[in-house]
């Protein structure tokens, strides 16, 4: 049988091959620059009307991103199925929303059956069908922008948002996506977030965002919720945020956050240059190494590490 990862690296190049000339240059920083750049709808029509550039973005997902799990992105879900151990199939389990699902990564890594993802770009989609087609799995996917009502009723048990919320840049945007993931929630069902680094900047924010989901009667798993790192090597630290909260009221009512909240307001005060920067400086020139070994620093725990420290490179390796 083909692998996830076999099938992403045979699929790049299919893809890479259906990519007009002028877009084979974009590289995957600058198209997830100009996405977050762009309201989700201007995004998609620019994709639209530029194509293949959405082929080009789901190439550079298959290789960049994914690169046989040493891409930051596939990295990511393997250190959360790492992370969740033995409990996952306890809390991954039942009917299973991806929201942003890319090119299928988070079933396609954790190897789960039958999920619906779904995702603002239909390139990224169909390249997702195409990975399918080689591992035989069945998955169904809808292209849908998170930041309008969801097209799904109630049913869900797990909804995973691996990524994503990042790119919720307005107040009114993250109140949509929490509503809806409340609404399309079994009660008892799991949301399971994941948050990119330097995304969050300190503990308090973290802790804050755990707070909105308790809010309209989520609670947080304390023991599972926190700063995912990885713990191979140093010098090419991989770490993430993860929350991980149980829907228990049935109600379904729009989600209180605070009018002071949004998740750009969130980010480090690291410059993208100045990252860049000190991971020349400090990395090994085989950066990308296949992570194994990861960590979960708890909520509790962070608060009583870091303090109210910039959760940066330099903080997290005790430089
Ligand atoms: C960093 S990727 C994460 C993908 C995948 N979940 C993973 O874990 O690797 C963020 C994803 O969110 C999608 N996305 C961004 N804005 C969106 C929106 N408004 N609605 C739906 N998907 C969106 C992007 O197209 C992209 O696939």
């Amino acid at each position: 049988m083909t692998t996830w990862y076999d099938a992403c690296r045979k699929a790049a190049s299919i893809v890479r091959d259906t990519v007009p000339e002028p877009y084979r240059s974009r590289t995957f920083p600058g198209i997830i620059g100009d996405i977050k750049a762009l309201p989700p709808s201007k995004a998609r029509s620019l994709f639209m009307r530029k194509k293949g550039l959405g082929r080009q973005y789901a190439y550079l997902y298959l290789t960049s991103g994914i690169d046989d799990g040493r891409g930051y992105q596939a990295c990511a879900t393997e250190a959360l199925d790492a992370v969740l151990g033995p409990e996952r199939d306890a809390i991954i389990r039942g009917a299973i929303l991806d929201v942003g699902c890319a090119v299928g990564v988070t079933a396609g890594i954790m190897g789960l059956d039958r999920v619906t993802g779904f995702d603002l770009f239909p390139d990224l989609l169909k390249t997702a069908h195409l990975v399918d087609s080689m591992t035989g799995h069945e998955h169904r996917y809808v292209a849908a922008d998170m930041t309008r009502d969801w097209p799904f009723g109630c049913e869900f048990d797990t909804v995973v948002c691996g990524l994503v919320c990042h790119h919720l840049k307005v107040q009114p945007d993250v109140t949509v996506f929490f509503s809806s993931l409340n609404s399309v929630l079994h009660p008892g069902g799991h949301a399971i977030i994941t948050l990119p680094a330097g995304s969050v900047a300190t503990a308090a924010k973290f802790e804050n965002l755990a707070f909105a989901l308790e809010n309209f009667g989520f609670s947080t798993d304390r023991a599972r919720s926190g700063l995912v790192l990885s713990i191979d090597d140093p010098r090419s630290l991989f770490w993430m945020f993860l929350l991980v909260a149980r829907k228990n009221s049935p109600v379904r009512n729009p989600v209180f956050i605070d009018p002071g909240f949004g998740f750009h307001r969130y980010r480090t005060s690291e410059k993208r240059e100045v990252k860049g920067e000190k991971a020349r400086a400090t990395v090994t020139a085989d950066r990308r190494v296949k992570h194994k070994n990861f960590r979960l620093v708890p909520l509790d725990e962070m608060a009583e590490r870091y303090g109210d420290r910039e959760l940066v490179f330099s903080t997290l390796t005790g430089g």
